[in-house]
Formats: structure tokens, C-alpha cells, sequence
């Protein structure tokens, strides 16, 4: 368990955290790994906390185990979806939150479909602030739990080779994931159509290809990203099948890997087009394993930002 306090209010982006701010989250993490494993999934660390959970576009991942994450530490946990509050009868961003906030949470966490949304709200109430994935921006979390999956599977992030492949534009998994390996000196690879890698990828210091095969040749770890249909546009893409066909990590393409390559994907995944059922589900995929560092990994984040400390202990 972490001695020293978290130096951050909020959780906005990687960008902005240093090793030792992500050590601190990785290695809280740990402890609370195991917890939900225990019989009984549940510590008392936040009784006392409150956490709310304000969703402006869809989640599975992100949301549920948020939800978890304080409820396992006993804080009480609200979330709130646009399509079910007053979003959905005109009110803006900041006065839902000023809302929420006079309620006195300990902590917002946000998903919102505008890159800078968090940002924008955390400069404006007094609770912490996560941002839980905000337009094409940041998903620090995400990155987070796949740093925490890493260091699992490999024992290390330094010198880590990681290639990132398929829609890197709209995706702010790859932004954070970037920014996070980068600070520990990991070889960072992003491949894709030429359409879909935005032009600025050199400030992230990653190394850019349009083929898989050099891409992937010594690759320690494979992360597929999820063809972002929704905000594809115009001829950004031939066709899927077409896509899948040149971009898509299947057996062959995962051959070009070292043989124990890790094959993450932060989810949820389009099944025949960026991955096929067989590295999906084979014995290289950590994706499930991803889903539970999630948990563990939010536990840490919200118990940092709320300042609290002492032992994991059972449930009284
Ligand atoms: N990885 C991720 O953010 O998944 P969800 O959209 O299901 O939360």
C-alpha cells in the first residue's frame, strides 16, 4: 500500500504523470488485486466516500468496473447516464456537475465524447475529477490497466516492445498508452492505414508504420485497437473486409511477434475485423485479464485521489 500521498487532484491524462505517479497507481494496484479474488470482494477503505459515475457515451468496461471498484471499497456509488438525466432535456456539462457536486461527492468520474471535457470540469468544482475517456484525447485508466497487465505478463515495462495497430486517429487508448510506455523507455509502434495514423504521431517519440510484418517482427506485445465505426468518416477506409484483410491480426500475423507475444485489446472488439476469433481467444490474449487489472487498477485511483490510507483489510 502506497506511503506517500498521490501528488495529482484529479486524473485527467498520462501526459502530465511521471514514472513514479504511475508506479504508485501500478503498485496500489497490487495490493488490491487480490481482494477481488477473496471470498468476500469487499474492504473497508472509502466507507464513508462517495463516488459518482457520469456517463455521456456508452460503456461496458469502464463503467462496470468503476462501479466496482468503489463498491469494494465500501464507498457508495451513484452512476448517472446522459440518456437517463436532465443532459437529456438541455443541461450543459458544468451545470450537471455543479449539480452533482453540491450533492458533496468525493469523486466524479467522466466519460464524455468531447476531447478536454474533464479537463474542462475539473478546473471548475472542488471534487476530484477522472477522466474516464474524453473524445480522441486520453483514456489514462485504460492505459493504466494495460501497463498493469504488462508488467504482470513480462515482469517489466522497460525496453518493452509494443505495437499498437489499426485506428490510432480516434483512438485515445493508443494517446495514453503512448505517453505512459514512452515514459519507461518502451519501443512504441503504431501501424495502420496511412488514413487512419494522424500526422502528429512523431511528438508522441513512437515509431510509425504501414506494414504489419515490420511492425510486428520482435513485437513483445500486440494491441489491437477497435475499428472506431462510429466516427469513421467518409473514405478513411476502403471497405471492413478490406481493412481485415491487410490490417487485421490473425495466427499468420501474429507469427511476426516474438512466439510469447501478449495479445491485449482494450475492448469492445469487432470479432473477423481487426482480430480473429482464434488470437482472440487463443493462449496469447490477455484481454480478459486486461477487464480484472480494471478493477484493481480503479480501486488504486480512487483510493489515491481520495487521500485515504491504511491496510487492505477484510471486510467488517
Ligand atoms: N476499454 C473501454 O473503454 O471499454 P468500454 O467502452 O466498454 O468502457
Amino acid at each position: 500500500m502506497s506511503a506517500h500521498p498521490f501528488k495529482h487532484r484529479h486524473l485527467l491524462a498520462i501526459e502530465g504523470l511521471d514514472t513514479v505517479d504511475v508506479l504508485q497507481v501500478l503498485d496500489t494496484a497490487e495490493a488490491f488485486f487480490e481482494v477481488s479474488r477473496r471470498p468476500v470482494r469487499k474492504v473497508p477503505t472509502l466507507r464513508g466516500k462517495t463516488i459518482i459515475n457520469l456517463f455521456f457515451e456508452a460503456s461496458t468496461r469502464t463503467r462496470t468496473s468503476f462501479e466496482l471498484a468503489g463498491k469494494r471499497l465500501s464507498a457508495d456509488v451513484v452512476n448517472i447516464s446522459a440518456s437517463s438525466s436532465s443532459v437529456s432535456k438541455g443541461e450543459t456539462l458544468l451545470d450537471t456537475c455543479r449539480t452533482l457536486e453540491a450533492m458533496r461527492p468525493d469523486v466524479v468520474v467522466i466519460r464524455h465524447d468531447a476531447s478536454g471535457a474533464a479537463e474542462y470540469v475539473s478546473k471548475r468544482v472542488q471534487c476530484s475529477i477522472v477522466n474516464a475517456g474524453d473524445g480522441q484525447h486520453e483514456h489514462p485508466t485504460q492505459a493504466l490497466l494495460d501497463a498493469f497487465t504488462m508488467r504482470r505478463a513480462k515482469g517489466k515495462l522497460e525496453k518493452l516492445v509494443v505495437t499498437i495497430c489499426g485506428d490510432v486517429m480516434h483512438s485515445r487508448v493508443a494517446r495514453s498508452n503512448a505517453a505512459l510506455l514512452r515514459l519507461f523507455g518502451a519501443d512504441v509502434r503504431m501501424v495502420g492505414p496511412r488514413t487512419l495514423l494522424p500526422v502528429e504521431l512523431d511528438k508522441l517519440g513512437v515509431r510509425v508504420y504501414d506494414r504489419l510484418e515490420p511492425a510486428l517482427d520482435g513485437a513483445d506485445v500486440v494491441m489491437v485497437l477497435r475499428i472506431q465505426r462510429e466516427r469513421l468518416q467518409g473514405a478513411m477506409l476502403p471497405t471492413l473486409r478490406e481493412y481485415s484483410r491487410t490490417f487485421g491480426i490473425g495466427t499468420k500475423q501474429l507469427a511476426y511477434a516474438k512466439p510469447d507475444a501478449l495479445v491485449m485489446h482494450p475492448g469492445p472488439m469487432n470479432r473477423g475485423v481487426e482480430i480473429s476469433n482464434d488470437v482472440a481467444d487463443g493462449s496469447q490474449s490477455a484481454v480478459l485479464d486486461q477487464v480484472e487489472a480494471g478493477v484493481a487498477v480503479r480501486m488504486a485511483v480512487l483510493y489515491l485521489l481520495t487521500g485515504e490510507s491504511g491496510p487492505v483489510e477484510a471486510s467488517s
